[in-house]
């Protein structure tokens, strides 16, 4: 769309924004210039939005690319917001959306994960065979996975990083979990329920990548109600509790089309499903338990980050709620986690030597 504004100024590529939310920061504050249909500017970029402003159509200019240095860009989400009409039809899909900064960001992304993953575990070869994972990851899924990444990143740097933490650890669980592979409780767990794993490197790679994306769906909740300082009202989670279902729309418009995949994004949460017609998978425990891990020791706008005892305690207590497989529980917490606490603290050591 293009058009002049009320001082005769040439307006290029104006185009409708479907919603408002992703266009505010925190505060509800705009994060580029809002304008009307005739390109006259309604509202700065940093001025507060008001609530009149959800009842009209707003514009903004090159939407694609919002003027903000916040690192909270919106764009991937704009591709998949439910609009009418004819631009509805033309909206591409996510996948199309590829361009050079993009795989720059991804690839980033991935020296980021191998940072982490250095950081996280020491130097042995466990570290080795992981980076083999993430190689065949990348040459695999590149083109869907780059989509789902940058949405990730750009959207909100919690999830963002959340997201590659619960990646990680579920590289070191899948690891640990095959040291047990000679003992009876590993096959009890894995081989003789309905769904049986399999830990080739191909699947170890789709776990991996399903544990990447399972909180893809986020990047469609309102910054309003995903950083929400308080507790969220029941309209507030009842929205919040679509994020599951939301991640395998995104998957599918990404050209990511795997039914284990489905069923660990779209049931990482046991208490809202969103992916039926399957046994239990006991990956999606694994992924739940590292989710829930991952969130109480992180820090949030609500909250700071608990240490490791509470977690632990609060994990023991889901356990007796949730019966979780005990096998798969006992790994995580006693083994994998714990290998975690001690290489945190050891680094936050060495760290404060350094210092
Ligand atoms: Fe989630
Ligand atoms: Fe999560």
């Amino acid at each position: 769309m293009e058009s002049h504004n009320a001082e005769g100024i040439k307006i290029v590529n104006l185009k409708e924004i479907t919603d408002l939310n992703q266009f505010l920061d925190k505060v509800g504050r705009a994060v580029c210039n809002l304008y009307n249909s005739a390109g006259n500017l309604l509202i700065a970029k940093g001025k507060m939005v008001p609530q009149r402003l959800f009842n009209q159509k707003v514009f903004a200019v090159n939407y694609n690319q919002p003027e903000q240095d916040t690192g909270k860009t919106t764009e991937p989400v704009l591709e998949v917001s439910q609009g009418t009409g004819e631009s509805q039809k033309k909206k591409p899909l996510l996948s199309d959306f590829i361009n050079p900064k993009v795989k720059e960001d991804f690839q980033k992304a991935f020296s980021e994960i191998t940072e982490i993953f250095k950081l996280e575990t020491p130097p042995d070869k466990k570290v080795e065979r992981a980076y083999g994972i993430i190689d065949s990851t990348i040459n695999t899924d590149l083109r869907a996975l780059n989509s789902c990444i940058f949405a990730l990143r750009t959207r909100d740097t919690y999830t963002y990083n959340h997201s590659l933490s619960v990646y990680t650890i579920m590289i070191q669980s899948l690891k640990s979990f095959m040291e047990y592979q000679n003992e009876d409780r590993f096959w009890d767990t894995f081989k003789q329920q309905c769904v049986k794993v399999n830990f080739s490197p191909a699947n170890l790679r789709k776990y991996s990548l399903a544990a990447l994306l399972h909180d893809l769906g986020k990047t469609l909740i309102p910054p309003s109600i995903l950083n929400k300082p308080g507790r969220l009202s029941e309209e507030e989670f009842g929205v919040m509790k679509k994020h599951p279902a939301a991640g395998l729309i995104l998957l599918k418009k990404a050209g990511i089309e795997d039914r284990e995949i489905f069923q660990i994004v779209g049931n990482h949460h046991p208490s809202y499903p969103s992916f039926s017609g399957e046994e239990q998978n006991p990956i999606i425990t694994i992924a739940t338990i590292i989710d829930i891990y991952d969130a109480l020791r992180s820090r949030r706008v609500y909250k700071d980050p608990l240490d490791w005892d509470t977690t632990k305690r609060i994990l023991k207590e889901e356990q007796g709620k949730q019966i979780w497989d005990p096998f798969i529980f006992s790994v995580l917490t006693e083994k994998v986690f714990e290998d975690l606490e001690k290489d945190r603290t050891d680094l936050l050591e060495r760290t404060m030597k350094s210092a």
